[in-house]
């Protein structure tokens, strides 16, 4: 047992009032001293801030992972994640806490904006520049409908396609979501929220196992680029500004601080000029920032 978790054992041994039963031999509760010490590491890992609200989730979805590897308790998987020098069990155990849920067209106000003004601005922007450029970041892209959804509008722009060399980069810090992502095959449940006439211009339609799939077409496909990327990375290394990052529903999981620490490295990376989306219940309210407000969750970087 590691040293860290020796202490969180024998914090938890005195919680449970001088109780000292060997770890691997409880059920698979949650202590104060394993949600603690889970709580920590995973705010240290990926800035996600775990309330006490979420000790069930935790519990029942490190559970799973639990069992799955035969281990017999929340501080022997402590261990384990700890142990692992390759760092793929601290991937997985991260991948296993984080929350995915996302849609095609989410908030369907941000892909009008893009549309009807971001783009617009760029192409103002590079009226006289040859080699015209267009680059956005979709920051935490969960399983791809983020990204695929901007890469669609992008192609329904009139005017870009053919002349503009256009890329989105689409991060997250969940290998299993990229993996999805990647594959780009989705069910109809999952295209519910997509208007039909954009579902059947980029998405080609088959049966597998007789259930029906869809696949991004490679237009849409080809404009984004997957990557493994934990937006807690102290300095971004991107070469190029961005002309408009995408970052929903990813902030809300962060405590203030580390949200003000996001916010201002968004600010660097974009262009200026260059339009940041947020979640519709995410605020940059409280929070130091150089940004122009231009809308509730929509925000531009002076030009
Ligand atoms: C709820 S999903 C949002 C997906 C999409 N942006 C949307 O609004 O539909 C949040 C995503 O943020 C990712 N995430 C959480 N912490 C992260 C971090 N530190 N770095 C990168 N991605 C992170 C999660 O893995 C998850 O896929």
């Amino acid at each position: 047992m590691t040293m860290a978790f020796a202490r969180a054992e024998s914090a938890a041994v005195a919680d449970s009032g001088g109780f000292s039963k060997p770890w691997r031999y409880t059920p698979l509760n949650v202590s104060d001293a394993e949600f603690k010490a889970f709580r920590d590491l995973i705010f240290e890992k990926s800035g996600i801030s775990l309330r006490d609200s979420k000790r069930e989730l935790l519990r029942t979805r490190l559970g799973v992972v639990i069992r799955s590897k035969g281990l017999g308790s929340f501080g022997e998987y402590y261990d384990y994640v700890q142990a692992d020098r390759t760092g793929r069990e601290l991937v997985a155990m991260l991948d296993a806490v984080s929350t995915n849920v996302t849609s095609f067209f989410r908030e369907p106000l941000h892909f009008e904006y893009l549309e009807k003004t971001v783009i617009p601005t760029v192409i103002k922007r590079q009226e006289k520049t040859v080699m015209k450029q267009l680059r956005g970041w979709s920051a935490g892209c969960s399983s791809g409908e983020e990204p695929y959804s901007i890469a669609i509008t992008l192609l329904e722009s009139s005017g870009l396609v053919g002349r503009w060399d256009m890329k989105v980069l689409a991060t997250d810090i969940s290998t299993e979501m990229l993996e999805r992502a990647q594959q780009g095959e989705y069910s109809d449940e999952t295209l519910k929220s997509a208007p039909k006439r954009l579902v059947s211009k980029y998405f080609s339609r088959d049966e597998a196992g007789g259930r029906r799939r869809y696949s991004i077409n490679p237009a849409a496909r080809e404009l984004v680029s997957f990557r493994r990327f934990n937006l807690m990375t102290p300095q971004y290394p991107f070469k190029r500004k961005f002309d408009f990052i995408f970052c929903r529903n990813v902030m809300i999981y962060f405590d203030r601080k580390t949200q003000e620490t996001l916010v201002n490295k968004f600010y660097n990376a974009l262009e200026q000029g260059g339009a940041l989306m947020i979640g519709h219940s995410e605020s940059l309210t409280g929070i130091d920032h150089r940004f122009r407000y231009i809308q509730p969750t929509i925000y531009q970087k002076p030009e």
